[in-house]
Formats: C-alpha cells, structure tokens, sequence
C-alpha cells in the first residue's frame, strides 16, 4: 500500500490549465500591471455580480485601501468581530482608527447584529462610522440586516468576503444576494492565498457598486497617482515645466505626466497572479461543488455523535472555506491528528485577546460566545481535491479518537 500524503486543513489546486495561463504571461510583454489585470477584474466582478472589481496584491492590501478610500482616520471608530483573522481589524488601525470588538452568534459563528445593534442604540449619536461583518468559514452574513442598521446610524460597511466567494444568502425578498455583490456593503474584500477558494499565489481583490469609491481605489493602489488629464489638478504650464519651445506648450498634458494626488501604496497585482487568478475562477463552480459534497459528508458523519457540539453542518449558500467542529479535549484531538499527519487548524485566536489588541484594554471574559467558540472550534480537511478516501480516514481518525 502507497504511503498516505499529509492531509493539511486547506490546499490549491494546481492544473495544467493554471500553469499554461502563467506561462503565456511570462513569455509576453507584461510581467505587472498587464491585460491580464482588467480581463480579471472583469471576470471577478461579473461573477460576484459587482458593477466594479479592483485587483490588489492581497486581502490585507485591500482592506487597508477600503479603509483609506472610506476616510478612516483617529476619529473613526468601527466594529467587527473577534473571530476572524487580525487584518479585517488591523486595516482600521493602519489608518489610526478604533476598533471595537462585538461577540459572534455562537449558532452561526458571525458577528451577532443584535450586540452590534445594542452597542449602537446606547453609544451617543455619531460614536461609530463602520462595520466590517466577516463572511466566516464561508458562510454568507446576512447583509440586507447589517445595511438596514448601517442606514440608521449613517455608518459604511466593508464586507470581509475572504472566505466566501460564491457564497449566498437570501434575502426578504428571496433572492440569492452574493458575498461582496455590492447590493448591500460599501465595498467588499477578497483574499487569493492559496487555502482560498482562488489561489494566485497572493493577491486580492476588492468589489463595490460605487463608481466614486472605485475611482479612488484605483489611484490608492498606485501611489496615489493618476495619469486621467480630466483629474489633473496643476495647470498645464507647470505640467510642461520649463521649455523655450513655445511649440510645446499645446492644449494637452505631455504625454509623460501624471499626478500624484494623495498618499497611496504600491498594492498592485501582477499579470501573472492575474493570469493564475482568472484560470483558478473558471473552475471556481467546480471548487464549490466538491466543498459542498464534503461538507454535507462531514455533517452526516458526525450528526449524532456526542464529542460533537456543534459543527458548520450544511447551510444553503454556505462557501466552505473551513468546515468547524466544535469538540470537547480539542488540544488532544488536534494533536492525535498531527499524529497522523492530519493538519487540522484552529480558526480563529480572537483577536481581541491577540497581545497587540490587549494593550486597549480588551480582555478575556469580554466576549464569552467567541471565547467558549475559541475553547472548542477545530477546522477539518476542506479543499476540492481531497479524496473520498482521505476524507473517511479524517473521520475515522476524529470518532477513534472519542471512542
Ligand atoms: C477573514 C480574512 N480577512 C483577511 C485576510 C487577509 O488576506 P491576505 O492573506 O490575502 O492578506 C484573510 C486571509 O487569511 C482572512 O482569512
């Protein structure tokens, strides 16, 4: 019997496809800012059902471009949830910024809107400007709730889509309304490291329905810069500079001028990763079919089994990017599966007891469904490749363990 390969938490998929699509890259003209960038903007956007799609170098770039084109400043104060990865906070404090943690629905693991809707019914008018909900595990926030509250308090959203591209939910008026659509948040975020459901390596991606925001994410992503003449704020005389050629001085900006109008970043994504990222979408339904197929396994392997507290289970437009089990001993199981070269994950540390965090004042016992979730929460095997085979010695692995 062939010896069994590692099994990690989450994995790319790489196809001939995907390495032909990078090659022709690098045989061509473009290495950075290429084609290939527009044409996976475009793809991106119509398959999210965004008016808008803006490539950047990853999901923490991207966060920090909403952040600066929302105007977050030290007088901004948001909120999102402890359970998530740090950047959806830190991209609040690169700006300086107040972050503001409210705890999970420990049913669906996301940022309970009834906490975030009491914190701003008590605050003074006008103490918060932001949310940032996370699409976490993969499963689709109710976003028509959180723009109905957002209204009320005058507040933007930025959708953490990371884990989620694909994944829906329905809203009141039953129709399927898609992760970072741009229906409902100000802008939404997606991330393209390879455990995510489009690997290009790194790389990101934000969506919005506002041609303004897009305006000013495209210039933020380079410098700052623009090169559109019907943006230039300098006269044309101090664009030309100095020159005795009186024939120069046209009614055009020279050819070779560009402006830099605000302080921006270097946040581009190359035509390369483009190339891997569009290749990698074409297959994105494929992807999601498969994670639904383990998911739904997983949920019928352990209904019923007392060590399980609660797991993901299936959920309708739920994206799996994990699949969580919430067990008792978690330390013992987590590491009998290392054991077995089962590289199970914890998602997440919540943030606010991350020891940066902690420095404001945060700490344990604040918020008792994320810390209780934190205490038990195991994520599985869950990517479009591993096997039926490979899944059943996971399952095995985790009912031996409590046997
Ligand atoms: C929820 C969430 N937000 C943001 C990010 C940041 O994305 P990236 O790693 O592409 O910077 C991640 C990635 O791990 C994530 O899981």
């Amino acid at each position: 019997m062939s010896e069994r390969h590692p099994i990690p938490y989450g994995k790319q998929h790489i196809t001939q496809n995907d390495i032909d699509a990078v090659t022709e890259v690098l045989k061509s003209d473009y290495l950075t800012q290429g084609p290939r960038i527009e044409m996976f903007e475009k793809a991106f956007s119509e398959y999210i059902g965004s008016d808008y799609a803006v490539a950047v170098s990853n999901g923490t770039a991207a966060l920090h471009l909403c952040a600066m084109a929302l105007g977050v400043n030290s007088k901004t104060k948001i909120i999102t949830s402890p359970i998530t990865f740090s950047a959806s906070a830190n991209c609040v404090r690169y700006c300086g910024g107040e972050v503001v943690f409210a705890d999970i629905d420990p049913e669906t693991y996301l940022l309970d809107i009834r906490a975030v809707e009491s914190m701003l019914s008590e605050a003074p008018k006008g103490e918060y400007q932001g949310i940032i909900p996370v699409d976490f595990a993969g499963r689709a926030v109710d976003m028509e709730a959180f723009r109905d509250l957002a209204d009320q308090y005058g507040l933007w959203i930025i959708e953490d889509a990371c884990h989620a591209p694909g994944g829906y939910f329905t809203d009141s008026s039953g129709q399927q309304q898609f992760c970072g659509n741009g229906s409902f948040a100000d802008l939404a975020i997606f991330s393209f490291h390879p455990v995510k459901h489009i690997a290009a390596g790194e790389g990101g991606m934000i969506t919005t329905n506002s041609e303004e925001l897009y305006h000013k994410l495209i210039k933020l992503r380079t410098h700052g810069i623009t090169k559109n003449s019907s943006e230039f704020k300098n006269s044309l005389d101090l664009a030309v500079g100095e020159t005795h050629d009186s024939s120069l001085k046209t009614q055009d900006y020279p050819g070779w001028y560009m402006e830099m109008q605000e302080l921006g970043y270097n946040y581009r994504l190359t035509d390369f990763q483009a190339a891997l990222g569009m290749s990698q979408l074409g297959r994105a339904d494929e992807g999601m079919k498969r994670r639904r197929e383990i998911a739904s396994r997983y949920e019928s392997a352990f209904e019923g089994c007392e060590f399980v507290k609660r797991q993901s289970g299936v959920v309708e437009g739920h994206a799996y990017h994990l699949y969580v089990i919430e067990v008792d001993d978690r330390k013992g199981l987590y590491e009998d599966l290392r054991n077995q070269q089962i590289y199970a994950q914890i998602h997440y540390v919540p943030v606010h007891l991350m020891p940066y965090y902690r420095q404001f004042g945060w700490k344990s016992g604040d918020f008792p469904h994320a810390e209780s979730y934190y205490s038990a929460c195991i994520s599985l095997p869950m990517y479009p490749t591993l096997s039926a085979e490979e899944q059943q010695f996971v399952i095995d692995t985790v009912k031996n363990y409590y046997a």
